[in-house]
């Protein structure tokens, strides 16, 4: 394992993501790890990541100093070589002006850590605070113009540092260098495979379970698909999973999540068709965030009243993602949302959790899915929001708005997938605005909705741009949206990017 210490670089989960690429093992963790939680984790190597704050900063975050003594390799990256240099007795000196983007560094030394790499190399730099001095019996690797020491290590110690981003990829040898740490310097084996996580999580699943039971609320999302297939290999059918179709999911997809984990994968699966119920606490309810709320809430009081007729369970498994636990805060970088998974379930309900995806990131999870058998379409799901189609029809929700939806919706999916874009474009979805417009049908004028498509472009949902669907994809989604949906004469298509707008309407 290559233990990651956060300084809270906006690049860290990068350095994890890279060394994993490497088939091994990498955990990123708080730099307030003591020394004793350090040495339970016995890493391979230790990585001191980049960090916003310049080391003569008041409250700078420190690790704690022996990590230096355990004869373990360390590199620093960044604020992570500033570090060392000041533990080790280098200068590291303010500067006026922050370096950001690319620089040509020039090696010296043939440095262990560039193995394989040329003398002369473009990286990517981003920082305010540089090493000036290397600490004595310390050596100058490489040197740039405006960063003399831009790199340095003392390989007798196992010590290394870089001024510079290895881990982002215009950092053009970057991966070879972090490749020269795990390998060559740490001695990892690149054995960490997602069919061996399978294994070691099948074993520690089965061991901690024994012969209790296990409860999931399954929605059909990748998470939670994947976390019910890797229990249900585990135990079988001690576990039980609660579907709850609130009425607010897309055409055929709860048959499908149905067909899927009962028929192919032969799980115990329990459907709750809470539709009335759901439809009825949203009459007359037009605010976007009071219909959140009422799905939200509402999703919990059935799942408590299903798993209340439930007996003898002891665990609830959750599909919360290495991810999730990142950005609620690793105390580092600033917490960018916190995150729920099955929202807020009240706190009598007894369970433990279980939650054996949070080690691994969406991709990897992706895979995991594959190869446990699940099917492409849940695999490859696009994102889904919890309250559904309900904050997709704009204002009151009504079981004829949703219908509309639901089929533009049906169509819209149908032809991304025919035209070979459903991988490329990240989401997308109709939506129902609640306005009426004329148009004229055969000889007939008619006053009847619109609909708005929208199709984005995104990494992680935070930030999009519109998608650029070819015009001839649009035209067949709006002919055929006008001609097979009733009540709808007008699609339009949504060119806003986000910020300002948001991927939903609602
Ligand atoms: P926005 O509209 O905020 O959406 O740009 C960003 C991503 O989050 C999804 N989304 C939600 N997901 N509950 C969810 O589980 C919600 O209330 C919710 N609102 C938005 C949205 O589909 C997009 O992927």
């Amino acid at each position: 394992m290559i233990l990651v210490l956060d300084f809270g670089s906006q690049y860290n989960q990068l350095i994890t993501r890279r060394i994993r690429e490497f088939g091994v093992y990498s955990e990123l963790h708080s730099h307030k790890l003591t020394i004793e939680e350090i040495k339970a984790m016995n890493p391979k190597g230790i990585i001191l990541s980049g960090g916003p704050h310049s080391v003569y900063d008041e409250n700078s975050f420190r690790p704690d100093e022996r990590v230096f003594d355990l004869g373990i390799p360390v590199l620093g990256i960044c604020y992570g070589m500033q570090l060392m240099a000041l533990h080790y007795g280098g200068k590291v000196s303010k500067t006026e002006k922050r370096e950001y983007g690319k620089a040509v560094i020039s090696l010296n030394n043939n440095p262990v850590l560039f193995n394989d790499t040329p003398e002369e190399q473009t990286v990517w730099m981003s920082h305010g605070d540089k090493v000036v001095e290397a600490p004595a019996n310390f050596t100058v690797d490489a040197t740039n113009a405006s960063t003399p020491v831009t790199a340095f290590s003392n390989t007798e110690k196992n010590m290394y540092g870089v001024q510079f981003h290895p881990e982002v990829r215009h950092s053009e040898f970057g991966n070879q260098l972090l490749n020269n740490f795990v390998f060559t310097i740490c001695k990892a084996k690149g054995d960490w495979t997602i069919e061996n996580f399978i294994d070691q999580e099948i074993a520690a699943i089965q061991k901690r379970v024994g012969d209790r039971k296990v409860l999931c609320a399954l929605s059909g999302g990748v998470d939670s698909s994947v976390v019910a297939a890797l229990i249900h290999k585990a135990i079988g059918n001690q576990l039980t999973c609660i579907f709850v179709d609130h009425g607010l999911l897309r055409k055929n997809e709860a048959d499908d999540v149905m067909k899927v984990f009962t028929e192919d994968f032969d799980m115990n699966v329990i459907k709750v068709d809470a539709k009335d119920r759901f439809l009825s606490k949203l009459e007359g309810v037009d605010d976007p965030e009071k219909k959140r709320k009422i799905i939200g809430n509402e999703f919990i009081y059935v799942f408590d009243d299903e798993a209340a007729k439930l007996k003898d369970i002891d665990y609830l498994a959750q599909g919360t993602l290495y991810t999730d636990i990142i950005e609620s805060g690793t105390d580092t970088a600033q917490t960018i949302k916190s995150h729920h998974n099955v929202g807020g379930l009240p706190e009598d309900m007894q369970f433990e959790l279980i939650e054996p995806l949070n080690t691994l990131f969406k991709d990897e999870v992706r895979e995991l899915g594959t190869q446990l058998g699940l099917p492409d379409r849940i695999v490859w799901r696009q994102p889904f929001p919890g309250p559904g189609l309900a904050i997709r029809v704009l204002g009151e929700v009504t079981e004829e708005k949703l219908e509309i939806v639901r089929e533009s919706d049906a169509i819209l999916r149908d032809e991304i997938a025919k035209a070979g874009l459903d991988r490329d474009v990240w989401q997308y979805f109709t939506v129902l605005p609640n306005i009426r417009s004329v148009g004229v049908m055969g000889d007939t004028r008619t006053y009847d909705y619109t609909i708005g498509i929208r199709a984005v472009t995104s990494i992680d949902g935070m930030t999009s741009d519109w998608a650029r669907i070819p015009f001839d994809v649009l035209e067949k989604v709006s002919t055929r949206i006008v001609n097979e949906v009733a009540h709808i004469n007008r699609v339009v298509y949504d060119i806003t990017s986000k910020p300002p707008a948001t991927i939903e309407w609602e």
